[in-house]
């Protein structure tokens, strides 16, 4: 039985017991992941002292400017993961290829993608930024792990999760049995179950879309979020719009607040013609969560979690957040439908 304040450790221990034929290697990989997120939180923390700010001169393959910061949280985290034995491959935002597990290390069962820093445009500014990750199950033969084990659906996913290094540092996963949230006791160095079973309401006042890029939405996106300006019958106001530019700050806010976030296909921009969110390491995690939370993920025409992957650093449309919000907004985009 979950106490709040119960250490994510023994949370993970309890969940782990109701499945008797669990090796507690996920138990490993996810404690594994846990020191990476407090190691890289120290670092977020004190980016401003250290020279970890600024930009590294590279870019990466989605042609994001890599940050010093993203480069380390990038290291910590694989050197974190790589000799754990839980892991047969890894693939990262900031890698091109998958990122084999060193031979000298003992091979495991699970693959881990992961967003290594979200919201990097940020870190100079001192704005909430987060990591994403992503764990499936090898499905191809051999030790090693392959492209194709990555390329695997959300709805395929075994656990997902972001830790949002915020006012404070807070760890939000799913494994399928619901969503925990656990903060960061930075005086004991221990995450605490802080909110337990999370569940983001049906319906919410608040959305989230880079409106500078509306000249670029399609006629359906367009018209919802002229609505959401409108009255609205139940709350007789408008929607608020709360838009940080940090994916995992916004997704938290609308997570339990409630709300929709939007950044849909910039089908007019040939830079963004599929938008700018990748599909294995940035929506499908977060589909997979707001699922077990009750709310709903679409890239307008399909379900987030449905989509078979092609590519390791594919981008698709991510509409996200409560049901309502989001069924609303594949109406509209169903009625004016070019
Ligand atoms: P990342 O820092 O991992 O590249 O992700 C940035 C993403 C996401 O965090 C955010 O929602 C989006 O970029 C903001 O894009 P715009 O600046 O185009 O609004
Ligand atoms: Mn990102
Ligand atoms: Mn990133």
């Amino acid at each position: 039985m979950a106490t709040k304040g119960m250490s994510v450790l023994r949370h993970i221990v309890e969940q782990e017991r109701k499945f008797p034929q669990a090796t507690g290697s996920l138990t490993g990989l996810l404690m594994d992941l846990i020191y990476a997120a407090k190691v890289i939180s120290r670092e977020v923390n004190k980016a401003g002292l250290v020279d970890i700010l600024g930009l590294t001169g590279e870019e990466n393959i989605s042609g994001d400017e890599i940050k010093k910061l993203d480069e380390y949280a990038n290291g910590k985290l694989f050197s974190a993961m790589d000799h754990g034995g839980h892991l047969c491959v890894m693939a990262s935002e900031e890698n091109d290829e998958v990122i084999p597990i060193p031979d000298k290390f003992p091979k495991g069962k699970y693959v881990l993608l992961f967003d290594p820093l979200d919201g990097s445009s940020n870190i100079d500014a001192n704005v909430s930024i987060g990591t994403i990750f992503s764990i499936h199950r090898k499905k191809t033969e051999g030790e090693n792990g392959t492209l194709e084990d990555c390329l695997q659906k959300g709805s395929d996913q075994v656990a997902a999760g972001y830790i949002l290094y915020g006012s404070s540092t807070v760890l939000v996963y799913t494994t399928g049995q619901g969503v925990n949230g656990y903060t960061l006791d930075p005086s004991v160095g221990e995450f605490l179950l802080s909110h337990e079973d999370i569940k983001t309401p049906s319906k919410g006042e608040i959305y989230s879309a880079n409106e500078g890029n509306a000249k670029f939405w399609d006629e359906g996106t367009k018209k919802y979020i002229s609505y959401l300006k409108e009255k609205d019958s139940d709350t007789g106001r408008p929607y608020s719009l709360r838009y940080i530019g940090s994916l995992v700050s916004d997704f938290h806010r609308n997570l339990l607040y409630g709300g929709i976030f939007l950044y849909p296909a910039d089908c007019k921009d040939p830079k963004n013609p599929k938008g700018k969110l990748r599909l294995l390491y940035e929506a499908s995690p977060l589909a997979f969560i707001v699922e077990q939370a009750g709310g709903m993920a679409t890239t307008g025409k399909e379900n987030i979690m449905d989509i078979v992957p092609t590519e390791l650093h594919q981008k698709v449309p991510l509409i996200i957040g409560s049901k309502e919000d989001v069924l609303t907004y594949q109406k509209f985009v169903g009625d004016y439908a070019d």
